[in-house]
């Protein structure tokens, strides 16, 4: 928790900001939602292991979605920057054809969550990608830029794209829109990261209108750790796993928590314990054998059977080439489920209680999403049990409707608002 809180302070502070692992950037997302936000809009979803394209009605108090899912091929997550923008474009342009969109002139928020500096609500230049992501020709850019040349370079819509967030960001506001006390946007998803509302006072780096009382944040704590803080509680999986990914040394406390990764510790740990003769007879089978073929699902598949007993455990084994694992095989492997997933809750836990200290307010709404929150069985409460160990302020994990989606639209209908303000 100390070294977290300190990472912020270094983040969001001038002279100490390039030092620090935990960036915190600004987002100009100054205002939270009032819940009488309307109007129809188009969001972007990208950054997690599928990309979506939502129209959303919002009036007050209701909202409408409609969505759809489309795969980014891996080669496109590797390959050149423009490329996954056309990508992007030709996913927007079936899905507006689809719903007959293509002439609206649609304002559009584009949930875009990877490392942004933030010059505006429209301007995010890419610091670095994450998650498997890796683009030549992109960091360093605006990443609305891009999305505007590729919607450009087919010249078939007619798009507004009125602002970039975090999926953290999307959260938090989704929340805010049902909650008007949520302070706190967390994601335990492919990635993980979180952000809240800071007082402009701190946010050193903020050029925005400093007028205003706080500024949403975006801390970018997968990365926390990247200049050795964790250290101290990184084991031997955690290092392999850090070798074997895209971006070596990078995003650090992500890897020891977020759904890209769990899985493949959770097998590596295995694999080291039959090598050592302690389960399976000491022979592993090829699958289990193989990368990232232990999906980060049936960590929560398996913890949801009733203890002491295998029902999904045992469609699992068969699934990783281990059909006649004995009892004794499956509560090690469930061991070894539980370590991982309760050190994730445990770390976040504590991320959370230093952002909840920071607000410094009691009744706090964490607004929070992923798959691991969603599908693990014991996440909240754990969670709900460290948090309060770690702080003395109540709070309360509230689970997000779709914070990608909704989020955007709410962040593009305050960015329609002020330039409706602006006009008059
Ligand atoms: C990664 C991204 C971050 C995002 C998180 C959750 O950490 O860098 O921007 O919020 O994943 O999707």
């Amino acid at each position: 928790m100390e070294s977290f809180d300190k990472a912020i302070e270094m983040g969001l502070a001038k002279s100490t900001h390039e030092k620090s692992s935990v960036k915190c950037y600004p987002t100009y997302v100054t205002d939270l939602p009032t819940g009488k936000e309307n109007g129809k809009f188009l969001a972007l979803d990208l950054g997690g292991t599928n990309f979506r394209v939502l129209v959303i009605t919002l009036s007050p108090k209701r909202f409408d979605m409609k969505s759809k899912i489309y795969a980014v091929p891996s080669n496109v997550m590797t390959g050149p920057g423009p490329e996954l923008f056309d990508h992007i474009a030709v996913c927007l342009f079936k899905f507006c054809k689809e719903y007959r969109l293509l002439n609206d002139n649609l304002p559009l928020g584009f949930t875009f969550s990877f490392p942004l500096i933030q010059k505006g609500l429209t301007q995010g230049i890419l610091v670095r990608w994450t998650k498997g992501f890796n683009c030549s020709d992109s960091v360093g850019k605006n990443v609305v830029q891009m999305l505007v040349d590729a919607i450009n370079r087919r010249g078939d819509m007619k798009i507004d794209v009125l602002a970039v967030l975090n999926d953290t960001t999307g959260t938090l506001m989704s929340c805010a829109w049902k909650n008007t006390n949520t302070r706190i946007g967390l994601i335990i998803g492919t990635g993980t990261n979180c952000c809240y509302t800071e007082k402009v006072s701190k946010v050193e780096l903020f050029d925005g209108d400093r007028s205003k009382e706080y500024v949403i944040v975006n801390t970018e704590s997968g990365a926390f750790g990247d200049d050795g803080s964790l250290d101290s509680v990184r084991n031997d999986w955690d290092k392999q796993v850090d070798s074997a990914s895209v971006n070596p040394g990078m995003q650090l406390h992500e890897k020891m928590i977020s759904g890209m990764y769990m899985g493949e510790l959770v097998r590596l740990v295995i694999v080291d314990a039959a090598k050592k003769n302690l389960v399976f007879g000491g022979a592993t089978s090829e699958k289990m054998n193989t990368r990232n073929s232990f999906l980060s699902k049936y960590v929560s598949d398996i913890e949801s059977d009733k203890r002491g007993t295998y029902n999904n455990m045992k469609k699992i084994m068969k699934e990783m080439g281990h059909p006649n694992a004995g009892d004794q095989d499956l509560a090690i492997v469930r061991f070894i489920c539980e370590a991982i997933s309760s050190r994730a809750g445990k770390m976040l836990s504590a991320t959370m209680a230093v952002l909840l200290n920071r607000i410094g307010l009691d009744n706090v709404t964490i607004g929070v999403d992923g798959s691991l929150f969603r599908f693990h069985p014991g996440f909240k409460d754990l969670m709900n049990t460290k948090i309060r160990e770690l702080t003395k302020y109540t709070f309360n994990l509230m689970l997000s409707e779709d914070g990608s989606g909704r989020g955007a639209a709410l962040v593009a209908a305050v960015a329609a608002r002020e330039l409706e303000q602006k006009k008059t």
